[in-house]
């Protein structure tokens, strides 16, 4: 199974857009939940997935003794993190690593971000396995899994609640990944080490976000995700632009209303051992325990 089924869209520049825009309209709201956590003041803190750093970076600012390593497979999503963020690189560090196999201890860090990556990517529970593995016993992982059946328009000519009914049931199995993974990440942290599992979303509308930054996102998933829409679904590429175009015009006008729900998902790791998943095993997920984690049973 292709372990990165959206490696061109990630890496594309409407991706670079994309992740400024999620970040300034998601970041206010996300920001008060860190709260939640018991952290030392010297966290060792991960950012599994980190694109070009927008949240490392904020998260790095936010706990000003942290250390914060983010670890990505894009390299050129490392190096603009690096570049943009070098006042902070005394703490704030970019590793090429990825979140299926980590080269990084067991145990080692007090909290473990992953952040619009697991709708991205297959084998979620053995991903989850792999960041609860490198979490503390009493540690939290911090989750923004994507659900795209929790985006809302107004009806309209063409009708956005068709594509957003249409493309994700589809395309998510034709490329072996969940585009529902907002609500699915529930049952796998129900299956896993932890306790305090929490769900909160941010909203994103236009009473909350500024109408030209929501409008952004779509503008940017509009130029990178049109062509692969295409071809994995009913919806050819004209016709994903046509709905593209029509949502963003409507988030645009300031008669209509829009909203897109991101869950902020949490938990705390309870102990070492990860339960590990019938699926991720049997899927063959890439992620193991290190030779010296004995205690880690996740998927092999
Ligand atoms: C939508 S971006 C999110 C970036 C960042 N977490 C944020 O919230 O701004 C998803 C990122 O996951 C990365 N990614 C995909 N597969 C990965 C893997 N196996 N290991 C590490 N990162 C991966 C992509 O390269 C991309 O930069």
């Amino acid at each position: 199974m292709d372990l990165n089924p959206q490696a061109r869209q990630m890496a594309d520049e409407s991706m670079v857009r994309n992740l400024d825009a999620q970040a300034r309209a998601i970041w206010p709201q996300e920001r008060p939940l860190f709260s939640r956590y018991a952290l030392p003041p010297e966290a060792n803190i991960l950012d599994a997935g980190c694109g070009t750093g927008e949240i490392s970076s904020r998260v790095a600012e936010l706990y000003p003794r942290a250390r914060v390593l983010g670890v990505d497979i894009i390299d050129e999503h490392l190096d603009l993190a690096r570049a943009r963020y070098a006042p902070l690189a005394n703490r704030l560090r970019f590793e090429h690593q990825s979140v299926f196999d980590l080269d990084l201890r067991d145990e080692d860090f007090d909290l473990v971000l992953c952040r619009h990556v697991l709708h991205s990517i297959p084998h979620m529970d053995g991903v989850i396995n792999e960041l609860l593995r490198v979490t503390r016993t009493g540690g939290y992982i911090h989750l923004i899994p994507e659900d795209y059946g929790m985006l809302h328009f107004q009806r309209g000519e063409p009708d956005a609640r068709e594509f957003w009914h249409e493309v994700p049931a589809t395309m998510g199995p034709a490329t072996g990944i969940d585009l529902f993974s907002g609500r699915d990440v529930y049952e796998v942290l129900q299956r896993s080490s932890v306790d305090e599992i929490r769900i909160e979303y941010v909203v994103v509308d236009p009473i909350r976000v500024p109408r030209e930054t929501f409008a952004a996102i779509i503008e940017a998933w509009r130029d990178g995700y049109a062509a692969p829409i295409g071809q994995a679904t009913s919806i050819d590429e004209r016709s994903a632009i046509r709905y593209f175009d029509r949502m963003i015009a409507d988030i645009r006008n300031p008669q209509k209303y829009a909203v897109w729900m991101v869950p902020v998902v949490s938990a705390r790791k309870t102990h070492a051992g990860v339960a590990a998943s019938a699926e991720a095993c049997a899927a063959g997920a890439a992620t193991r325990s290190r030779p010296d984690a004995a205690s880690v049973t996740g998927a092999a």
